[in-house]
């Protein structure tokens, strides 16, 4: 099956009416919370919980430290819904799968897409708890042929060749930016290129040397197809990457240059509460204007 049929119109629709009628809102901010990032959907007022398994043709999510659980309620006054736990490629789910629920985010009325993600830092001048907003991305899943759009391409989701230049909201780094100064954090903060490999491996050196020269910033497994499924339908999107662990783009005979999943955890959550703030103080700021 093309992965553009694997999840039709209605089937989206019936998934986002389910969402709606039983959480009695229809949420303006969608959020995914990235490794280790599930706090973001923690500090949601008055949450009403949907676990994915309960939630009508929806995927569940395998990996440790993603929950697997739909958070719709109000943040900073706004309406959100948020996704504790992502689809991954890696997980073997083919991309449209992965992203499927962000079309469920724009059928329950979201206009703004807020992805998080924990990603290794590749330019050197990232450290380890940095904060890197997304200005673009460089699609290797889509290099090697793979696309959440592939199949037949319905237009009530959006155009067969949507455009990607200016996908992450200009507007919205800018204010990012603003925050993390108003926040003390402004050195900690970094606007960078973000490629999604498909994983579950962490890179070889020689890889994150060819990831380098093409201009990437932070490396991880997930987002860019979420971003383009948003784009598709015409979401305004903000998306940042928490750098858990700096990348060797140089052979050494340190032991300590190797990722592990466990040290992406810790430092994620040792940085959810800066993440916290700044997705608070983003939304209220979209909420007020
Ligand atoms: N590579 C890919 N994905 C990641 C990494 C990394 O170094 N760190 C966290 N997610």
């Amino acid at each position: 099956t093309p992965q553009s049929l694997l999840y039709p119109y209605e089937v989206i629709e019936e998934i986002a009416d389910f969402i709606t009628k039983g959480s009695g809102m229809r949420p303006k901010i969608g959020i995914i919370c990235g490794s280790g990032l599930g706090s973001l959907a923690d500090i949601i007022q008055d949450p009403k919980i949907f676990e994915y398994e309960k939630i009508p043709n929806f995927p569940v999510s395998t990996v440790e430290g993603h929950a697997g659980r739909l958070v719709v309620g109000t943040l900073e006054g706004a309406t959100v819904m948020a996704m504790q736990g992502r689809f991954h490629f890696y997980e073997g789910y083919p991309l449209a799968k992965c992203s499927m629920p962000v079309r469920v985010m724009k059928l329950c009325g979201v206009e703004y897409l807020f992805a998080t993600n924990a990603a290794g830092g590749i330019n050197p001048r990232f450290a380890v708890g940095d904060i890197m907003l997304m200005h673009d991305h460089v699609n290797m899943l889509g290099f090697a042929g793979n696309s959440p759009l592939q199949g037949p391409n319905d237009p009530r989701f959006g155009p067969r060749f949507p455009a990607l230049v200016n996908s992450y909201n200009k507007d919205l780094i800018n204010k990012a930016i603003e925050i993390g100064k108003a926040m003390g954090i402004e050195s900690n903060i970094h606007v960078g290129v973000y490629s999604c490999l498909g994983g579950p491996n962490y890179e070889t050196i020689a890889e994150l040397k060819a990831l380098r020269m093409m201009g990437v910033d932070a490396v991880g497994m997930s987002t860019v197809h979420e971003v383009i499924t948003a784009r598709h339908c015409d979401m305004k999107v903000f998306a940042f990457s928490l750098i858990t662990n700096k990348c060797a783009t140089e052979y050494s005979d340190k032991k300590d240059d190797e990722a592990n999943h466990d040290e992406v955890m810790a430092v994620a959550k040792n940085r959810q509460k800066a993440c916290c703030e700044l997705v608070s103080r983003l939304i209220r700021e979209i909420h007020m204007a």
